[in-house]
C-alpha cells in the first residue's frame, strides 16, 4: 500500500504541480481530490512548460492513470480546452478518467462569483471568478449537478427546470443581470455530454484494486491549508477543503491507507487574493521575491503577495493535516540574499503564539517573531545532493524542518524536474 498524500501547506501556489509530476513518475494513479480551476499547477518538462488547471499534473507519464475525483468541481470547457490543448502538444489522454461523482460548474456560476465579489465591495475576497464558490454552495445545498448527470440528460432536464428559474431570479432581481437561457444552457451541456462520454467513469474499482495491489496512488492537493474552508482564515479562504481530510474525502480513500502526507512548502510565503499575512513584505525586498521567483498568478496572472516564511503557519499545517515529510521549493530564489529570515510565532497582544490564530482581526494584527540566518549569496540551482548544497543554505532548510516539525525530504532549486535533491529512497 502507498498513498501520498500531497498538500499546500502555505496559501497555494506551493509548486505542488512540479511536486507531483515528479512523483508520477512511479505512481499507478495520481487523482485531483477537490478544488477546480481556480488552481493552476506548473510542470517543466526538458524545458516545456505545462499549466494544468483541471488535469492532474501525472499526465505526462504515459503509463499513470490520472483521475479526476469525485470532490472537484469541473468546469466542462475548461477541461476541454485543456484537453485540447494536451493533445496538440502530443499527450495521451487515453488515462484521464473523470469521476460521474464530480460536480459541474454552470455558466451561471462564474457569473454569480463576479457579483458576489463586487457586492462585499471593500470587504471582496479576491477570488479567481471561476465559479468555484458559488458551485460548491449549490453542491451543500443539494442544487448541483454532477458530471454523471451528463449521461443522464432528460433528468438533467429536469433538474434545470427547477434550478435555473432560481438563479435567474437572483441574477435579474438582486443584480439586475441577464438571465440565462434554459435551452442554450441545454445544448451547450449536450455538446459536452458527448464530448467527454469517453472520459468518465466510476474511479472506485481502479483506486481500490491500484491500493489493495500496493500500487503508488498519489492524491493532489490543490490549494493550500491556510485556504481550506474550515482551517483557514476564513472568510479569505477557498470553497473546498485543500488539507489531507479534504484529500481523503474527495478521493474516496479513508485514513488507513495513507502511507505518507507531503506537506509542500515554498522556501517563503505567497499569497494571492485579501486576507491577513503576518509576514507579508510589502517592501523593495518583497518586490525584488515577486520578480525573482515569478511570483504571478498561474491562472489568473495577478501579482503575488510576497512574504518570509512562516513557520507558526508550517507547524500548523504540519498538525492539522499530519504532514509527516516537507517538499522546500524555490530555495533559489533566496540565493542572492545576504540575510533570510523566518517567524517563529507570533507576538499579539503581548501575548505569545505559536500558530496561526482562528480570529483573524487578531492574526491580522501580530507582531511576528523573526529569527535571523545568514544567507549563502551562491547559486543552488545545481545541486542534486544535499551535500552539494552552500553550508548556510543546509542549516536553512534544517531549521524550517526543526520549526515546522517535520523531515524536508525533497529539494526544489529550478522549476524544471531534475532540479531536484532527493533525500529519501526511491522519490
Ligand atoms: P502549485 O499551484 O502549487 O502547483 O504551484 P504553481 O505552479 O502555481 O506555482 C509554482 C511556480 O514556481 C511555477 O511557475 C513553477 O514552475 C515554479 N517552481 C516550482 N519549483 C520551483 C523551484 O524550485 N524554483 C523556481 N525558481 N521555480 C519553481
Ligand atoms: P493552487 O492549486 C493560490 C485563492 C484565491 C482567493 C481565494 C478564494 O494553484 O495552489 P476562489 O476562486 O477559490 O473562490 O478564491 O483562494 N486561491 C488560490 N490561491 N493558489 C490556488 O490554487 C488557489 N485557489 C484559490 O486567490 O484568494
Ligand atoms: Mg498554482
Amino acid at each position: 500500500m502507498s498513498v501520498i498524500v500531497v498538500v499546500g501547506g502555505q496559501w497555494g501556489d506551493e509548486g505542488k504541480g512540479k511536486v507531483v509530476d515528479l512523483l508520477a513518475e512511479r505512481a499507478r494513479i495520481v487523482l485531483r481530490s477537490q478544488g477546480g480551476n481556480n488552481a493552476g499547477h506548473t510542470v517543466v518538462v526538458d524545458g516545456r512548460t505545462f499549466k494544468f488547471n483541471l488535469i492532474p499534473s501525472g499526465i505526462l507519464h504515459p503509463r499513470t492513470i490520472c483521475v479526476i475525483g469525485n470532490g472537484v468541481v469541473l468546469d466542462p470547457k475548461v477541461l476541454l480546452a485543456e484537453v485540447d490543448q494536451l493533445e496538440q502538444a502530443g499527450a495521451d489522454l487515453g488515462n484521464l478518467v473523470i469521476s460521474e461523482r464530480a460536480h459541474m460548474i454552470m455558466p451561471y456560476h462564474p457569473v454569480l462569483d463576479r457579483l458576489e465579489e463586487a457586492a462585499r465591495g471593500d470587504d471582496r475576497l479576491g477570488t479567481t471568478f471561476r465559479g468555484v464558490g458559488p458551485a460548491y454552495s449549490d453542491k451543500v445545498r443539494r442544487i448541483g449537478f454532477r458530471v454523471g448527470d451528463l449521461q443522464k440528460l432528460r433528468f438533467l432536464e429536469k433538474k434545470l427546470d427547477f434550478v435555473l428559474p432560481l438563479k435567474n431570479d437572483i441574477l435579474v432581481k438582486l443584480y439586475q443581470a441577464p438571465p440565462f437561457t434554459r435551452d442554450e444552457i441545454l445544448a451547450e451541456y449536450t455538446n459536452f455530454a458527448s464530448r467527454l462520454e469517453r472520459f468518465i467513469r466510476d474511479p472506485f474499482p481502479l483506486v481500490q484494486t491500484a491500493v489493495g495491489a500496493g500500487e503508488r496512488v498519489i492524491l493532489e492537493g490543490a490549494q493550500g491549508t491556510m485556504l481550506d474552508l474550515d482551517l483557514g482564515t476564513y472568510p479569505y479562504v477557498t470553497s473546498s477543503y485543500p488539507s489531507s481530510g479534504g484529500a481523503l474525502a474527495g478521493a474516496g480513500l479513508g485514513p488507513r491507507h495513507v502511507t505518507t502526507t507531503l506537506g509542500v512548502f515554498k522556501a517563503y510565503t505567497t499569497r494571492v487574493g485579501y486576507g491577513p499575512f503576518p509576514t507579508e513584505l510589502d517592501d523593495s525586498l518583497g518586490e525584488y521575491l515577486r520578480e525573482r521567483g515569478s511570483e504571478y498568478g498561474t491562472t489568473t496572472g495577478r501579482p503575488r503577495r510576497v512574504g518570509w516564511f512562516d513557520a507558526a503557519v508550517a507547524r500548523y499545517a504540519v498538525g492539522v493535516n499530519g504532514i509527516d515529510s516537507i517538499a522546500l521549493t524555490k530555495l533559489d530564489v533566496l540565493d542572492e540574499l545576504e540575510v533570510v529570515r523566518i517567524c517563529t510565532g507570533y507576538s499579539s497582544k503581548g501575548k505569545a503564539e505559536d500558530h496561526p490564530m482562528a480570529n483573524i482581526s487578531h492574526l491580522k494584527h501580530v507582531e511576528p517573531q523573526f529569527e535571523e540566518l545568514p544567507g549563502w549569496r551562491q547559486s543552488t540551482k545545481d545541486a542534486r545532493q544535499f551535500e552539494d548544497l552552500p553550508e548556510a543554505a543546509r542549516r536553512y532548510v534544517e531549521r524550517l524542518g526543526e520549526l515546522a516539525g517535520a523531515p524536508v525530504d525533497l529539494i526544489s532549486v529550478g522549476p524544471g524536474r531534475e532540479e531536484t535533491i532527493r533525500r529519501r529512497a526511491n522519490w
